[in-house]
């Protein structure tokens, strides 16, 4: 079995659901279920034996410690972070705790058990850590994208806290031999996706006949990748990585932010049309830009494709096609969410009553 941890997140669920429709194999999923942590996004799951729901924290070496020696996991998936870089803004502190001290203590009980194994299990042993391209810093519009070999140069909060935790998984692999895994992956987007992030966001303000907040000029460009070629790179990279190297994923998918907001109005007017006949581009509101802002992330993508065969399945306009479909056919799962905690975030960052 597997040990997922984060699993209750956007990412990190949507690898947990799509894990059990390829194939059987158990999965543990750990999660502290933070504001961004959602059961409902694995009820499918209740009562399938081959999936355990422990809520908890990465950094809690005791439980972890017992969930390693209880089910014996022969790899550890790493998704559990603080991830949204406005909240590491006001807040950094959440994002120290946990990407970087909560890491640490993980790689510190998995480095306990795996040290234990037999000889056999402790060779296919794998920690796979999930990372992101805000570590490599930012891009100029003629820049090429990131590779692996790019130095780090974070510049927010969250990135640096990121950066920190790629450098322990780095250096628990060279000092002590954790047969460690990293992917640097670009801009997620897809189903059960917190609506805090632009592409959620837009899609429930614009249902919602709220403002469609862009950033400064709406220029940044962000390279988008479907959760679920996401998925099927980590898959590959745990399948066939070779311990101690880092992979790139990305879709290959570069836009500028403006450009995203009104692909998702033109697929909004056509899908589900404003009721007094306006295109819902009418609500989009340039507001103050973020502070240190980066302008491009680009992932070049090729050493993945190279050397494990994995190449994205999806495009953009089939990607956010059916990420606008799935809000729309999925209004639980978004009211469930958008309460209490939520409101509170919407109205320190956007102002009250938005
Ligand atoms: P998310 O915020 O949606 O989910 C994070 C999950 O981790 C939540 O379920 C939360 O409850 C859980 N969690 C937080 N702190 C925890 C702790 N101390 N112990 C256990 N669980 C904890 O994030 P996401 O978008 O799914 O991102 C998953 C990973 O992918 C993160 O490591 C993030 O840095 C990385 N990443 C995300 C993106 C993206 O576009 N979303 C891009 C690149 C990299
Ligand atoms: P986000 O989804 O927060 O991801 P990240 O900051 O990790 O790239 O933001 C994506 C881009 O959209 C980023 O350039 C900031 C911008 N943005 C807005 O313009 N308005 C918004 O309300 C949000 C949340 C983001």
């Amino acid at each position: 079995m597997i040990l997922v941890t984060g699993g209750a997140g956007f990412i990190g669920g949507n690898f947990v659901l799509d894990w059990l429709v390829q194939q059987d194999e158990p999965v543990i999923t750990l999660d502290k279920l933070t504001y961004a942590g959602n059961r409902d996004t694995l009820k499918s799951l209740d009562g399938d034996a081959r999936h355990l729901f422990v809520q908890g924290d990465i950094g809690d070496r005791d439980l972890v410690g017992q969930l390693l020696a209880t089910h014996q996991p022969r790899a550890v998936i790493n998704f559990a972070a603080e991830s949204h870089v406005d909240r590491s803004i006001h807040g950094p502190g959440d994002f120290i705790q946990t990407n970087v001290v909560g890491t640490f203590n993980l790689l510190e009980s998995v480095r306990a058990y795996w040290v234990a194994l037999p000889a056999e299990q402790k060779t296919a042993f794998r920690f796979l850590h999930v990372s992101t391209d805000e570590v490599y810093g930012t891009l100029e519009a003629d820049d090429p994208p990131f590779t692996e070999t790019n130095t780090y140069e974070p510049n927010s909060p969250y990135s640096a806290s990121k950066a920190a935790s790629d450098h322990l998984v780095r250096a628990w692999h060279h000092t002590y031999g954790l047969p460690v895994l990293t992917t640097n992956c670009s801009n997620n987007y897809g189903p059960y996706h917190f609506p805090e992030k632009l592409i959620p966001l837009v899609i429930l303000n614009a249902l919602a006949g709220k403002p469609l907040p862009v950033y400064g000029d709406g220029q940044q460009v962000r390279d988008w990748l479907y959760v679920t070629d996401h998925c099927s790179a980590i898959r590959r990279v745990l399948e066939a990585g070779t311990p101690g190297e880092t992979y790139n994923v990305g879709g290959w998918n570069e836009k500028p932010n403006l450009d995203v907001v009104h692909t998702i109005c033109t697929l909004l007017d056509e899908l589900q049309p404003r009721s007094d006949g306006n295109a819902y581009s009418a609500q989009i509101t340039f507001v103050q830009d973020r502070p240190g802002h980066d302008r491009r992330y680009a992932i070049d993508a090729r050493k993945l494709e190279r050397e494990l065969g994995w190449k994205p399945a999806e495009t953009f306009e089939s990607g956010i096609r059916k990420t606008v479909a799935w809000y729309l056919a999925n209004q639980d799962w978004v009211s469930n969410i958008t309460s209490g905690a939520y409101r509170s975030w919407v109205d320190k960052q956007y102002g009250a009553g938005q």
